[in-house]
């Protein structure tokens, strides 16, 4: 692997060179030839083209697989129009069409962002960002394959669908399935709401919404099925993809869903106070009497703000140097307005099983919290200002419901010091490994258990099955290098974003695996899997598992459902595990802390 000052090198060099904002967005092309001849995506040599209903005609380019084979590629479609000027803030709008041969041959730039995933946050990327790219298997015949859509990670307020960071080679490799990769308006553009019409919240995730229909309506004229739409997404992404099952305006725009590493009930996937959240964000970018506001004024305000001056006022929202990390979420619209995105809390919705249910596949790693932990470990400033305020901050990264009084937050901490941290109440070489569970539980497995435990037990389950995997495969490379910003801090074994590894192929970021190696071989074994389930509905070996329903759930004292566990095996058997073993104790122990009797209640 590079070393970590290359890495960053990398990145910086692709985000500077590759992202590039292009002068136009729609090159003209006057090709006589185009006219002339039928347009086909079977017949040209050059570059694949392909007419789009009454939307026009794209010139994309032939990517090569990683084990070879051409694919088409068509980057940087528009769904919606620009969301700029008068349309920032405002929910998306379609993109109805353009004149001429539209040049998708490159990527478009990254959605403006600030990364607070990395040590030293970076700004990037543009407004004008309303993109989509396709990628289909060169076929002959007529047949029609399913679709995977997949939503970027990033905590909403990061993150890209360029082919650089989530690359379709392996995807594209198996010749079974449309790659859509989307990017939607992030961090304050995507998420900032006066919860009324002004300002409606959600923009991102209606991003998303437009950028389905799309996909539904035209996914046909690229060879794909738009009755086998499998929606996909790791991290902020899962939890979008849960969040279009729970949603009335995405019903019937996807058959099934992968959540990676997140569900809707995550502790940071709403914001509970959006109006409150976007006075106090425009006090940061110093706009007077912020307070006093219409909130008609206070949009048009924050509407008139330079770009890179608003992603910056952003830092304020913060309680500590780097927490909260996400500060634009989802929220729940309570406005009443026709086009609300989530109209109740999605815990209410999972409890009460008031949606559509959609066949899932959902899995998690062993160490989600990583994300956060890791960059606090390593950087001495901020481990020792932890330190220096040790229960208080723990505290505040618990994210306890404001119900709990200073007592019960005292009590609390001190029995989650116990647990996790062996009653020592410090990070440190001992405490760090229990640290990373503590978050890891707290953030993502504990949520994991309630929703398949609600799951099981709100939804016809038969009808409408849901699998479960643990990933716990380690290979050369690891995103624990980028949340350390590669200070060396110990091996912390599989962390968030590691699946991503064997799910796309990321020049970007690391090199490729050599050919024919376990690591490639995994990657292949793992995208297969995914495919499968685009297919049929169901993983690989789904025969093995028990369904998992109110009658297997916790059958056996330390168990929730089976589960594929994608593990390390001798070399040349690389096999999928069916295991059940999950940590049931801590989840219920979350849940006696967190005062969740049923796992229902909204915190
Ligand atoms: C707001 O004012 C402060 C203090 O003058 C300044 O540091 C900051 O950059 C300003 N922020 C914006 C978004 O203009
Ligand atoms: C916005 O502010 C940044 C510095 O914060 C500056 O570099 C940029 O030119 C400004 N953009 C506009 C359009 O004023
Ligand atoms: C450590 O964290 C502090 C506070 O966030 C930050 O200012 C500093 O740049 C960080 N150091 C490194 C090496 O990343
Ligand atoms: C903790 O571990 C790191 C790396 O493993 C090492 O550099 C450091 O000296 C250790 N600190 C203590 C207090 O043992
Ligand atoms: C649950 O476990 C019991 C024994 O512990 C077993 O008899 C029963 O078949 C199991 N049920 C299912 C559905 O696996």
């Amino acid at each position: 692997m590079q070393s970590p000052h290359n890495i960053w090198q990398t990145i910086l060099m692709f985000t500077l060179l590759c992202f590039q904002p292009t002068t136009t967005n729609i090159t003209k092309v006057t090709t006589k030839s185009l006219v002339e001849e039928p347009v086909s995506k079977h017949k040209s040599f050059d570059a694949p083209k392909i007419c789009v209903g009454t939307l026009g005609c794209l010139q994309g380019k032939y990517m090569s697989g990683f084990e070879g084979e051409n694919f088409e590629a068509y980057l940087g479609i528009p769904y919606a129009l620009p969301p700029v000027g008068e349309l920032r803030f405002a929910n998306p709008k379609e993109f109805r069409g353009w004149n001429g041969i539209l040049d998708a041959a490159k990527p478009k730039p990254n959605c403006l962002q600030k990364n607070y995933i990395l040590p030293v946050p970076v700004v990037d990327g543009v407004e004008d960002c309303l993109y989509l790219n396709v990628y289909s298997p060169i076929i002959e015949s007529q047949r029609s394959l399913p679709v995977m859509v997949y939503i970027h990670g990033g905590g909403w307020f990061s993150g890209t669908a360029s082919p650089l960071f989530h690359g379709p080679e392996y995807l594209m490799d198996t010749n079974e399935v449309i790659l859509v990769t989307i990017a939607y308006r992030l961090g304050p553009f995507g998420f900032l709401s006066t919860n009324d019409a002004n300002m409606p919240g959600n923009l991102g995730l209606k991003d998303q919404n437009l950028a389905l229909l799309w996909i539904k309506r035209n996914i046909v004229e690229f060879g794909g099925d738009p009755e086998k739409i499998t929606l996909f997404g790791q991290s902020a992404g899962a939890v979008s993809a849960h969040l279009h099952v729970l949603s009335k305006q995405s019903e019937g725009l996807f058959r099934s869903i992968i959540a990676m590493s997140g569900t809707a009930n995550v502790p940071f996937s709403i914001t509970e106070n959006p109006l409150q959240q976007t006075r106090t964000f425009a006090k940061f970018c110093n706009i007077s009497h912020s307070d006093e506001l219409s909130t008609s004024e206070l949009v048009q305000e924050l509407r008139h703000m330079n770009a890179t001056d608003l992603l910056n006022a952003g830092d304020g929202l913060k309680y500590w140097h780097i927490d909260h990390m996400t500060n634009f979420r989802p929220i729940v619209e309570t406005h009443g307005t026709p086009d609300a995105f989530l109209t109740d809390h999605p815990v209410r919705l999972l409890s009460e099983g008031k949606y559509k249910a959609v066949p899932w596949m959902t899995g998690i790693v062993l160490g989600e919290g990583a994300v956060r932990v890791l960059s606090i470990l390593a950087n001495e400033t901020l481990r020792q200002d932890f330190n220096s305020n040790f229960r208080e901050l723990l505290q505040k990264l618990l994210d306890f419901p404001k119900f709990f009084d200073h007592g019960q937050r005292a009590a609390k901490t001190q029995q989650i010091i116990d647990e996790y941290f062996d009653g020592q109440a410090e990070l440190n070489n001992i405490t760090a490994h229990g640290f990373l569970e503590c978050i890891t539980d707290r953030a993502f497995h504990q949520p994991f258990y309630n929703v398949v435990n609600n799951y099981i037990r709100t939804v016809d389950a038969k009808r409408y099955p849901i699998y479960l995997y643990q990933f716990n495969y380690k290979g050369p490379y690891s995103f624990a290098k980028f949340y350390t910003g590669g200070v060396s801090i110990g091996d912390f074994g599989v962390v968030h974003c590691d699946d991503l590894i064997y799910t796309f192929r990321a020049p970007a970021l690391y090199p490729d695996f050599q050919k024919g190696s376990n690591d490639a071989k995994f990657a292949a074994l793992f995208v297969g899997n995914l495919v499968h389930f685009a297919k049929y509905g169901k993983p690989r070996n789904a025969d093995a598992l028990r369904p998992c329903t109110e009658d297997t759930f916790g059958n056996e004292s330390d168990s929730i459902c089976d589960y594929q566990e994608f593990i390390n095996a001798e070399p040349n058997e690389l096999q999928i595990r069916t295991n059940n073993k999950f940590n049931v104790r801590r989840a219920k122990l979350w849940n006696s802390i967190l005062d969740i009797e049923s796992s229902c209640t909204i915190i």
